[in-house]
Order: C-alpha cells, then structure tokens, then sequence
C-alpha cells in the first residue's frame, strides 16, 4: 500500500498575511497565489472577505485566476460573512466556504458572551448555511486545544451533520504539547459517529516553537490535512511553516509514512518570492529556506561534507531549489543563459517578461560582478509587478557629511516630462524622500524602513522597504540597488506609485458604482 496522502491547506494569504510587517495589496497576493498554484498547495487560504473590501477583491481575483488548488475563504459563523465569503468565491473552479467559531470557555465567556448551547445553535446554523452555496465547507473550533474536550466531541458532531466535510481543529495560541495533541485528535476520531466521513484538519500556531512538531504528531494520531505558511508567518509566533512540515514528511518517509503533492524544489523560489514581496526577511538560521540551512562553517563539518554531503546534510539543498554554488551569471551572460536560469529557478518568462529581467540584470551586472541566484529572484520579483510607474527616477545626487546638512537633488520623469527638485533632510535619505515629495506633490510620513543585503560581497545588493502613510492608508514599497541611497529612493517612488495606483483603482471602482 502507497504512503497515504496529506492535503497542505496553505494559509500565507490569509493568517500570515494577518502578521505585522506583512501586509500585501492586491497585485503582490495575485503574485503569491501564482507562487502557491505552482507550489501545487492542496487548497489556498485566499483571505477573510468580510474584514475589507480590499481582501474581499483579493479572495475575488485569485478565485477567478488560479486553477489547480482548492479556494477557501475564511468567515466567522454568522451569516453576513458566510454570505460574503460566498459572494468572493463563487467563480473558484474549486471553492471552500471556511467557517469558525471559538469553542473554548475562554473565548466563548470572555470574547463572545455566548453559552456552549449557543455555540452550538451558531455552528448547526452557520455550516448549514455555506452548505447550501458549496459542497466543500471547512469548520473550525478555534482554540480547539483549550476547549474541553467533550465538548468538542459535541461541536465535531454538530458540524458534520450541518455538512461539514472538513472539521479543523486549532492550536489557536501554539499551547498544546505533541503527545496532547495527538491524543486529542484520537479522542476526537474514537468518539464522534462518522469522522472517518471528513477530513481532519490542524492548524497549529507557535508560540512556544513546537507547530511544526504538533502538526506532525496529529497526521500520526489521523489527521490528513495540515495548515501551514510559507516561512511559517503569521499571528504572534507564526503559523506552522509550510517547508518545515512538506520536508519532514518527506525526509522522514520511514518514521513518517505520507506524502504531499507539494513540488519540493521550488520551495525556496516560494520563500524568496515572499520575503521580497512583504519585506520580511528569512532568519538567517530558518529551517529549510534560511541562508545558512545549508552552510557548513566549521573545519571539522567542511571535511566531513567534503568526503561526503551526507555526513552533514539530511537532504540536498537541490530538493528544495537551493543551489550549490549559488554563483550563476556575469557581465557576458546572455539572454538565453538567463532565461535558462530562470527557467531553473521555476519562472518560464515570456518574451515581455525577459525583456524586461534582461534589461534589470544587464544594468545590475555593470555594478555588480557576481549575480547569485537571490539577485535575479529580486529581479523577477521587481520585474513583474505590475504597477505602472507613474513616476520613474531619472537622475540622483545625494551629499552628507559629519558636519554638514544633508542634500539631495532627484529628478523624476513623469507622462508632463522630467522635474527636478533639491532638498535637505536629517540624512541623504530623509532628503531624498523630502525631495520626492516636493515633486510628486504628495505627502509621505514614514512608518518603517529596513535595509538588507539581497546577496553576498561588499558590492551585494542592498535592498530596502518603506512603508508609507499617503492619506492616512500605508503603502510598502521596495527598491534594490548596489548604493543604498539609490535603494531607498526606489523603494520609496514603489510606494508613491503604489499610492497613485490605489487613487485611481478607487475613483474607477466609484465611477462604475455611480457614486
Ligand atoms: O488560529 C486559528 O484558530 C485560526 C482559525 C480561524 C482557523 O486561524
Ligand atoms: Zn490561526
């Protein structure tokens, strides 16, 4: 008999998304889903349509255009947003209508005010209500871990004679230990009549650092589907990471007999491609698709690795997209080299698409002479977003000293031509953003601002992310460059653009609504 299969229900858009830092508009949460439908995620967490019209969009978009994997929306048991939820998903090849409703004593006292008879009326009535719009409906006990456990026998029997095809059960604040949750999930299979009918699910949270290792002990106890982010973002702590519990499974084939329909090797594209979406970098030591998951720094491990990769390595960087020797391209590389890495790396790129990353590579590569393989995932990432760039730099000259004000001169081009502009500010950046201002006409405050190196040597690119308040709405925004200065005021003009994009988006959207 074959390794029995796991469904990954992957929550990045919706759960992670819900983590600070990692905010995503429209076309960056198109951009991830595109990531995840490659991935070949069993089902995709969309988003929670009820909480705003922009998630609502969102849910709607990737509804339409990805095909492959499941399309879940997340809405509390009432019925305006199962009804939203509905509305959102309705053109998904592949629609789940996700309803939950908090089953602990502390959540029903204390956040709901509601008696376990009520909750029980609310779930009978909430699932029974998505069922008459779709087949596929998910409910979830959240805090699952802290409810009493006969109780949850009670709501587990509710939800699947509502209709129920999938009962989730979480791990809402990453409380519960292995062994616990493994024995919570037999109870559940020993004592609710017909849960052999759906599919258990878990969502574990990590605070305490154990979701993955929770998510494994419930696929031993019976549950066959897992709900995980890629670089385990989310709430708090994070979400269980979605690489962590796809490579246990498949690295522990012998202790752990399952299987994904995960594609492994383009694991580490997917991380990348997030971390420059939302900004947020992968720690260094993360599991998997951290920078050094692969590194071997001391003597002792280096001739180890050297007789044999082995010695040190439980699975090959290879079988998650990482390269070996990460050193790809230079100057003289051509297109075809490109679009053949590319290629490798997961991104068949038309011929607009090449155009484009060849042009982003050939200018990168007259300041950079190394180009790794974090360079081009930064050049694609940039390359295919689709914002249109109202404003593009032009020209940039920025002084400072220890004993000077610091100055800045930018010139933009816009459709009305080239403008210049000079400023002062605190730093070269703080004038380069007071600069931008001056000539987009908009006023920008600050609300983050990181700065990393995308890649290796004293000549890496450094890659920064702003976020923005334009009109009391934040914008995030990224920019790469060798020179800092330069990335940052790139960065900064992404946010402007984004800004002018939103502007316009709403004044169509209340033009067709004839407001
Ligand atoms: O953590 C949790 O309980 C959740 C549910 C809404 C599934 O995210
Ligand atoms: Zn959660």
């Amino acid at each position: 008999m074959g390794a029995q299969r796991i469904a990954i229900f992957d929550t990045t858009l919706r759960d992670g998304e819900q983590s600070p830092g990692c905010s995503m508009n429209l076309e960056e949460k198109l951009q991830m889903a595109r990531q995840l439908e490659a991935l070949q995620v069993d089902v995709i967490e969309a988003g929670f349509p009820v909480a705003s019209d922009d998630d609502f969009a969102a849910v709607q978009a990737i509804a339409r255009e990805c095909r492959g994997p499941v399309i879940a929306a997340l809405c509390r048991a009432i019925p305006r947003d199962i009804e939203r939820a509905w509305e959102a998903l309705k053109e998904a090849e592949h629609p789940r209508i996700h309803t939950f409703l908090a089953t602990s004593d502390i959540h029903l006292s204390y956040k709901l005010q509601k008696t376990r008879e009520e909750a029980l009326q609310m779930i009978r009535e909430g699932v029974a209500l998505a069922k008459s719009f779709t087949p596929d409906v998910e409910f979830s006990a959240e805090d699952a871990t802290r409810s009493d456990w006969d109780f949850l026998v009670e709501v587990c029997k509710v939800a699947l004679e509502a209709g129920a095809t999938v009962l989730n059960i979480p791990d809402t604040v990453g409380y519960t230990v292995p062994d616990e949750y493994g024995r919570l999930i037999t109870h559940l299979r020993m004592n609710v009549p017909g849960i052999d009918q759906a599919t258990i699910s878990v969502h574990c949270h990590n605070d305490l650092g154990l979701a993955a290792a929770n998510s494994l002990a419930a696929v031993m106890a019976g549950a066959r589907q897992v709900e995980c982010t890629i670089n385990g973002i989310g709430e708090r702590a994070g979400n269980a990471a979605l690489e962590e519990v796809v490579m246990a499974l498949s690295v522990r084939r012998d202790a752990l007999p399952f299987e994904t329909g995960v594609r492994r090797e383009l694991l580490y594209r997917a991380s990348q491609a997030l971390a420059n979406i939302t900004g947020s970098e992968v720690q260094a030591n993360k599991a998997i698709v951290g920078r050094n998951a692969f590194a071997h720094e001391s003597g002792i491990h280096q001739h180890g690795m050297l007789s044999h990769h082995s010695t040190y390595e439980i699975m090959t960087p290879e079988s998650v997209g990482v390269r070996r020797s990460s050193l790809v391209l230079g100057k003289h590389s051509g297109r075809h080299a490109l679009a053949k890495r590319f290629e490798e790396l997961g991104y068949n790129l038309d011929r607009v698409g090449l155009d484009k990353a060849y042009k982003l590579f050939t200018k990168l590569s007259d300041q950079k002479k190394e180009i790794f393989d974090e360079d081009l995932l930064a050049i694609v990432q940039d390359g295919l977003t689709h914002i249109p760039e109202v404003y593009k730099l032009r020209a940039l000259q920025a002084t400072a000293g220890t004993a000077m004000f610091a100055t800045a001169l930018v010139t933009l081009a816009s459709e009305a031509g080239d403008a210049t502009e000079t400023a002062m500010g605190d730093g070269p950046v703080n004038a380069v953003f007071a600069a931008v201002d001056k000539l987009t006409g908009l006023s920008g405050r600050l609300l983050d601002y990181r700065l990393h190196s995308v890649s290796r040597g004293a000549d890496a690119v450094g890659e920064v992310f702003v976020q923005v308040d334009f009109d009391g709405q934040p914008h995030g925004g990224k920019g790469a460059s060798t020179d800092v200065v330069e990335a940052s005021l790139r960065a900064y003009l992404n946010a402007v653009n984004k800004a002018l994009f939103a502007r316009r988006a709403k004044k169509s959207q209340a033009v067709e609504a004839g407001v």
